[in-house]
């Protein structure tokens, strides 16, 4: 503070932080372009350069800030940091992304506490309500920090696999969730009436770590695209309260864009999904499923690369809805090729897109559009679902969930009220799979055991590159 002060009554001081809130500004722009490109696919390319070159200038900008000391610690941190980002980022599988950003999100959570630490222990000369908000500010941060911090590593675990993706059910989980919470505002309030109890701020902080970590462990891995996106949120929020205790305006920008899209974002998929928002970001409040294993679901049949080949040749229209396992076998580039062949012969072909087929959202409108599918082919979930009826033959390519009937059917499914794409309206319906097992909900799919469906068992990439010769 006294940093920014001497920096603030010099003349030279004063012009250059002019320059650097004017880059600020410009960076903030940057930022909202980068957003508004990302929402349409034709300019999501662009929108991805605003956004690069909207974070050199924040960065740039914050590293000549003549109220920076410690120039070199930030540098050899940005270089360690840089270096592991871009490892990572080579590194990473389209597959992984969710875990990826599930994983950095927990580092903004923790930046955050740790901010609010430092901006607790050391915020200079205040006195009255300015220490009242900053109080208040350093308070709300920690706990939305650790919140985010431990949900999100609970997130990255269930993507990962190595925690369960089914709902962690404690008793009385959701009076414990309230009760953490109003125990949080109580002390808070102690914190600021006190003028800054430390033991106070503590002890939130150890409630906030366990309820982010049973919030999320409380939710089944099928709402796992809304978490993720939540936390996105979340670390959004985290880093605007960081913004507000450094006194850095382009944080609480950029905080306040990322938290509000991430609960647009999250709004729109519970919206698609058929799941109450509140239920969701509230640990699966009001939802009680149980997991049927034992059902009998009759017998499946098996077809073979030839006779799927002979079936698209006679075929007058195609729709093909993709989904994880596609992604996994990278078999995007064969199912261009073959609907380019199918399309030449006059097959009208077209794709089915679930809004939350694969691990992230539009993975598998990234996917299709790196194999070139063009763009006019690739339908919404909505504008595609009632054409099934008129189709001759679904190629579900890797896709399980998105594509399961009990989400319509079977009021007790995990999955149940999940709008899915209703394939077997069509005359054929072929699942590409490696075996009979679940998808990510770990629920059996009665789809499989239609009379109109048939398995090709393999790799998704083999089976389409067998089709493709055999066509
Ligand atoms: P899933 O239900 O996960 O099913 C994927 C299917 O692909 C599995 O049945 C698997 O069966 C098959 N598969 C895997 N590797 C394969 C390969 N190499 N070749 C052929 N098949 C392969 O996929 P979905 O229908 O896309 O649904 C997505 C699920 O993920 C939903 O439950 C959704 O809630 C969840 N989720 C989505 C997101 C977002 S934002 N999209 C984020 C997190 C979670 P085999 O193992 O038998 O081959």
């Amino acid at each position: 503070m006294d940093k920014i002060n001497q920096v603030l009554n010099s003349d030279a001081g004063a012009s250059e932080m002019a320059l650097i809130q004017a880059a600020y500004f410009v960076a903030a722009l940057l930022f909202i372009f980068s957003l508004a490109g990302l929402s349409k696919q034709e300019s999501a390319e662009n929108g991805v350069w605003y956004g690069i070159i909207g974070m050199l200038i924040a960065l740039v900008a914050t590293i000549f800030d003549p109220s920076v000391t410690n120039i070199t610690y930030i540098i050899i941190a940005m270089v360690i940091g840089g270096a592991i980002g871009v490892r990572f980022a080579v590194k990473v599988e389209m597959t992984q992304m969710p875990e990826l950003v599930a994983m950095l999100h927990s580092f903004v959570g923790l930046a955050a506490v740790a901010v609010g630490y430092n901006s607790f222990l050391e915020h200079g000369e205040m006195s009255g309500m300015m220490l009242n908000i900053h109080l208040v500010e350093v308070f709300l941060g920690v706990f939305i920090g650790a919140v985010t911090f431990t949900g999100s590593v609970v997130a990255f675990g269930k993507l990962r696999g190595i925690l369960s993706s089914s709902p962690l059910m404690l008793p009385h989980r959701h009076k414990m969730n309230l009760l953490a919470g109003l125990v949080s505002l109580v002390l808070m309030v102690y914190f600021v009436q006190q003028e800054g109890h430390i033991n106070s701020l503590i002890i939130m902080t150890v409630i906030a770590l366990i309820f982010g970590w049973h919030l999320v462990a409380s939710i089944g891995g099928a709402d796992m695209p809304v978490v993720v996106s939540m936390l996105n949120s979340y670390s959004g929020w985290a880093a605007a309260s960081a913004g507000f205790m450094l006194g850095n305006d382009l944080l609480i920008v950029t905080g306040a864009l990322v938290g509000s899209s991430g609960a647009i974002l999250s709004y729109i998929m519970c919206r698609a999904m058929n799941r109450s928002f509140i239920s969701v970001i509230a640990g699966g409040f009001g939802q009680e499923v149980s997991l049927n294993t034992d059902q009998d679901y009759g017998e499946y049949v098996e077809t073979n690369a030839e006779d799927v080949a002979d079936m698209l040749k006679n075929a007058k229209s195609v729709i093909i809805t993709p989904g994880y396992g596609m992604a996994v076998a990278q078999a995007q580039n064969a199912v261009s090729e073959i609907t380019k062949m199918l399309r030449d012969k006059g097959v009208n072909v077209r794709f089915g897109i679930h809004p939350v087929a694969g691990r992230l959202p539009g993975h598998m409108n990234v996917l299709l559009a790196e194999a070139k599918v063009p763009y006019d082919i690739v339908l919404e979930m909505d504008e595609i679902n009632e054409d099934f009826d008129e189709t001759d033959v679904v190629l579900v390519i890797g896709a399980n969930d998105t594509v399961n009937p009990s989400a319509a059917e079977d009021p007790n499914s995990p999955i149940a009220g999940m709008p899915v794409l209703e394939v077997w309206n069509a005359k054929q319906v072929i699942a590409f799979k490696r075996s009979m097992n679940p998808g990510y909900a770990g629920v059996q799919n009665p789809l499989f055991f239609k009379s109109n469906t048939s398995m090709l068992f393999g790799d998704a990439r083999d089976s389409v590159e067998n089709i493709a010769k055999a066509i």
